[in-house]
Parts: C-alpha cells; structure tokens; sequence
C-alpha cells in the first residue's frame, strides 16, 4: 500500500513553509514535502517525509510515486522574477518544464489510483504585460483576461503554465481512441506580490516592500529599489495561503474559470514607506531607483480585480492593508 499525500514542491520557500504549517494543523491527509533544501527540522517534523532534491529528477520522481499516492500537488518549486530574468534557461527548465513533469505525474496517479488529482498552482500578477506606465494609471483593476502580454521570463513561463494546466484537465489524450479525461483538476492563482512576517523573500520583484519593512525591524537601513510612486497589490502571507486552501477546496462545480486574480490591497512604495516609518520612526528608508527593475514593476497592474474569486469560491481576505501592519506583521516583527 503507498501512503496517501498532499504533494507539497518548493516547500522550504516563503509560501512553502507557511502552507505546510496549515496543511499539518488540518491534518487531513500527510504531507510530503519536496525541496532542493532541507526543511527546518520543525517543519520536517510536521510531514510524513521529506524529499530533498530536484524536481526535474526523474529517479527521485520515480522512487517517490513508488513509495506515496499522490492525491493532491501544490506545485510551489519555482525560480522567482528577478532570478529568472538572470538565468532565463535556468528558469524555463525550472517553471516550465517542472511544471509539465508534476502535471504529467498528477495524470499518472489519477489514472493509477482511480480519482481526480487536484494540481494547485500559483500564478502572478507577472503574467500581465501593460504597455506603459500611463495604461498601467488608466487600467486600474484589471481583469484575468487584460494585458496577458508578459514582458519577463518569469512571466511568460507562468502565463504558459496555466495554460499548460488547462490543457492537462481538459485536452490531454484527446487524439486517442477512446478519449477520457486525465483526472487532473487544475487550478491557478495569481498572486500579487506577498509580505511576511517572518520570512524575507529573495528574487522576487515586488520584494521591495517586505525587504522595507525587515531591514526597518532588524534596525538596518533599506534603499528601496523602486521610485515612490511605483505601485503594486500586495497581500499578508496567511491570506496567501487561505487563498491556496479555499481554492484547492471548492467544489470543482463552482469553478468558472482554470485561473483566478486573487488581490487584498494596493498602495505605492511611498505609503507603505510611510507605514513603515510610522511603526520604526528611527528606520532609515531611502531610495535607489533601479531603472530596469522598476520597468518591470511598471508592467504589473496596479490593482486585480478579483471578482470572480470571491464570486465562485468565496474569497475574501482575512487583511487590509491597515491590519495586516496592525494585526499581523508588526505583532510578530516586534516580538521575533
Ligand atoms: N512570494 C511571492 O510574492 C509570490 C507571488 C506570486 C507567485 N508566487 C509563486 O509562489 C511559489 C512559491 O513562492 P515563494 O515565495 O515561496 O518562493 P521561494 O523562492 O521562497 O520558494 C521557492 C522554493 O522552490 C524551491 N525550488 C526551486 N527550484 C527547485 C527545484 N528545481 N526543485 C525543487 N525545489 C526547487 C526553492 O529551493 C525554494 O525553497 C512560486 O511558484 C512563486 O512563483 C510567489
């Protein structure tokens, strides 16, 4: 008998972490967790196993679905916007072609064991390519359907991994003789850029806001690397993962779409700066405008419209903006 898991790749990243602390908590089915790096042995302790590896490793793949029933992915493992823009190969073989492997391997244990293999999946707001800066003011919320011009490596592999996704769960086989569905029940977030309070993210590019607020609590100084007026959605970290659980929960029946905007709130490096000090009045935050990272600040929307979300499977985030600093993140910086 192989024991029955939640898949959990990139489970020692910032969401990875959070999401397996939940997923433990609930404890409904074991986790298996998946990483390049060993977890903290805390975290490790919450799982059925821990694989530690990569996942374009196909003998690792191959021991793993010997040992464990796969019964649902959350497909986490990625090389994030900054580093994949440095090593665009590296991140095509990663995002990519890790993602089609885990999407082949979610088939193979739906077919294998019999029932539908829910495969989550988080999208970005990366995905969205706006022109310029003025469309990007003029756009406002904008829908999952706009702007789907990516203008990073990242971007593009996300964009193409949802429909990748919608291929599997509804096309894959679809040549042969007797065509079935692959079982694969897909679903994507677009997450906009994500703070925690207890991890600092790295490579990413709308990092600017939580590097602000860890250096101001660590008493480092921060040159943020943005102008002030640059402007993005953000979300707290236990919204994310309430997000990833609320989708992977809906009824397949209430799902109106394979991919879904999922936003909480959005405010310009200036205000958040201001917040920031507002909480550390002696944190020296400056800034250094990097021109190329901010062009591609300047293609992500300034908000989402989230709609369908909250229509379909009832999102609604637990943080404003003002409570995630209140509630969440400065209760914890202050006592960490
Ligand atoms: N953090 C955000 O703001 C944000 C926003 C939108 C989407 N996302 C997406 O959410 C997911 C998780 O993001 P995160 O913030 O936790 O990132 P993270 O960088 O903190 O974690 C990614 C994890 O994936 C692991 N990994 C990378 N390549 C791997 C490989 N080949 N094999 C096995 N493991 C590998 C890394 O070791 C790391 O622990 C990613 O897919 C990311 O694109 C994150």
């Amino acid at each position: 008998m192989r024991t029955p898991v939640v898949l959990v790749t990139g489970a020692n990243g910032e969401i990875g972490q959070a999401l397996i602390e939940r997923l433990s908590d609930a404890g409904d089915i074991g986790v298996l967790a998946f990483d390049l790096n060993p977890l903290p042995d805390a975290l490790a302790a919450r799982c059925v196993a821990t694989i530690t590896g990569d996942i374009l490793d196909e003998r690792l793949l191959q021991r793993m679905v010997s040992e464990y029933a796969v019964q649902q992915v959350f497909h986490l493992a990625a090389l994030l916007s900054t580093r994949a823009e440095y090593t665009p190969d590296a991140a095509h073989r990663v995002n990519v072609g890790g993602t089609l492997r885990l999407l082949a391997l979610a088939a193979e244990q739906a077919r294998r064991d019999a029932h539908a293999v829910r495969f989550i999946f988080p999208s970005s707001i990366a995905i969205y390519g706006l022109p310029d800066v003025a469309t990007k003011a003029a756009a406002g919320r904008v829908a999952e359907g706009d702007y789907n011009a990516p203008t990073t490596m990242y971007g593009c592999n996300k964009l193409y991994c949802e429909h990748l996704g919608r291929y599997y769960m509804r096309h894959f086989g679809q040549l042969n003789a007797r065509f079935e569905p692959s079982g694969v029940d897909f679903r994507a977030l677009r997450f906009p850029g994500l703070i925690s309070a207890v991890t600092v993210p790295s490579g990413g590019t709308s990092d600017f806001v939580p590097e602000m607020l860890h250096a101001a609590a660590a008493g480092s100084p921060y040159a943020c690397f943005v102008p002030e007026e640059a402007r993005l959605p953000f979300m707290a970290m236990p919204d994310a993962v309430d997000a990833l659980l609320g989708l992977a929960a809906a009824p397949r029946e209430a799902l109106s779409q394979h991919v879904y905007n999922v936003g909480s709130f959005s405010e310009s490096a200036a205000s958040f700066r201001e917040r920031v000090l507002r909480a550390f009045p002696d944190a020296e935050v400056t800034y250094a405008v990097d021109r190329a990272r901010t062009g591609i600040v300047d293609t992500w929307p300034a908000d989402v419209d989230d709609s369908p979300a909250r229509r379909d499977w009832g999102w609604d985030p637990r943080y404003g903006v003002e409570s995630a600093f209140s509630d969440y993140l400065l209760p914890q910086l202050r006592t960490a």
